[in-house]
């Protein structure tokens, strides 16, 4: 029994924050931030919108694209550093909401990787035939914990959400290969602090985020049993375009066969892969049978990837 993904949704909070907003918020420059990052605009959510408002908007469009009905979820996964509150888990307010009677429900915290790390965790349940249909949420309101009179962080990060359903799918589909990773030294370079502000050191995030995402690439494709030239297209995580550079020309992909949506959200945490999974799904650039490579990394520090045949 092979895991994939059958039906994905996303939601982003309709309030748009450019660069040349932030211009008029602190000292820095739509040129400065689009030659380092490549984002252009984010969106931010409003003080009524929480986390788990925006993981309902997207989970119920995965729902309804993978053809089930809530009820017939067995587990919730919601990958978020932002909840609305430490507990009860966005993910028990989910279930509630979506009236998934029989879904065991739990967060997992693994920051910007927390999506790939949802995805691995549901391949267990269904491969091991526990569990039949699992929703994992990757969401985010970072803009409740930057500190915006930071410059460092503020103009990188913003707020949305991305979900996908898991079920059965025939042989030879679905998640491939894995490569889950953490190193907690690396902790004191990207956290939280008890500001409730994100701190982070942008070169050594830089330089790890460069070398873990290029690797857990090549670790993937070869525990899948596949080479370079099979992959058709890379979901990296949208934090810097520099970064997802990177990893493509590690895997020697022509520029058309990678994800770029940071420069309409800038860095979501968990949720920016599904809602790049979701973009180049609805753009119908994913097509039945392509092999796609999906890798994060984020603060922890942790790391993810997956090859999967759609
Ligand atoms: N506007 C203008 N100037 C700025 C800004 C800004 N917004 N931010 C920093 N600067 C200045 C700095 O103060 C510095 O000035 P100085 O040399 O006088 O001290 C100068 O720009 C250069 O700063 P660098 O840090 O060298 O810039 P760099 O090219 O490294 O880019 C960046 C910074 C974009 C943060 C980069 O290091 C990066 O992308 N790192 C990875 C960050 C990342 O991916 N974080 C997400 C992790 S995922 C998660 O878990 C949330």
């Amino acid at each position: 029994m092979n895991a994939g993904i059958i039906g994905v949704g996303k939601f982003s909070p309709e309030r748009v924050l450019s660069n040349f907003d932030l211009e008029k918020m602190m000292d820095t420059s739509d040129e400065w931030i689009r030659t380092r990052t490549g984002i252009e605009e984010r969106r931010i959510a409003d003080k009524d919108m929480n986390t788990s408002d925006m993981a309902y908007e997207a989970a119920a469009k995965a729902i309804k694209d993978a053809g089930i009905a809530p009820e017939e979820l067995d587990l919730i996964l919601v990958a978020t550093v932002t909840p609305d509150q430490p507990f009860p888990s966005v993910a028990c307010m989910l279930q509630d909401r979506l009236g998934a009677k029989k879904a065991a429900a739990m967060d997992i915290s693994a920051a910007c990787s927390g999506f790939m790390y949802g995805v691995v965790t549901a391949k267990q349940f269904i491969e091991t035939n526990a569990y039949k249909y699992v929703l994992i949420v990757g969401v985010e309101k970072l803009s409740k914990i930057t500190n915006w009179e930071d410059r460092n962080t503020a103009v990188l990060f913003g707020d949305g959400a991305g979900a996908a359903v898991m079920g059965p799918v025939s042989e030879g589909r679905g998640v491939l290969a894995f490569d889950l990773g953490a190193d907690g030294s690396g902790r004191k370079h990207l956290y939280e602090d008890e500001n409730n502000h994100i701190i982070m050191n942008g070169r050594e995030v830089f330089k790890f985020a460069v070398r873990q995402m290029g690797e857990s690439c090549i670790n993937v494709i070869e525990r899948a049993g596949l080479t370079k030239e099979d992959v058709n297209f890379l979901i990296p995580h949208q934090a810097n375009i520099r970064i997802m550079e990177a990893s493509r020309q590690r895997l020697e992909l022509p520029i058309e066969k990678m994800s770029k949506t940071v420069h309409k959200y800038g860095n979501t945490s968990s949720a920016s892969i599904p809602i790049s999974l979701v973009e180049e799904y609805e753009a119908g650039k994913i097509k039945d049978d392509d092999v796609i490579v999906l890798v994060g990394f984020g603060g922890g520090l942790t790391w993810g990837a997956i090859a999967l045949r759609w």
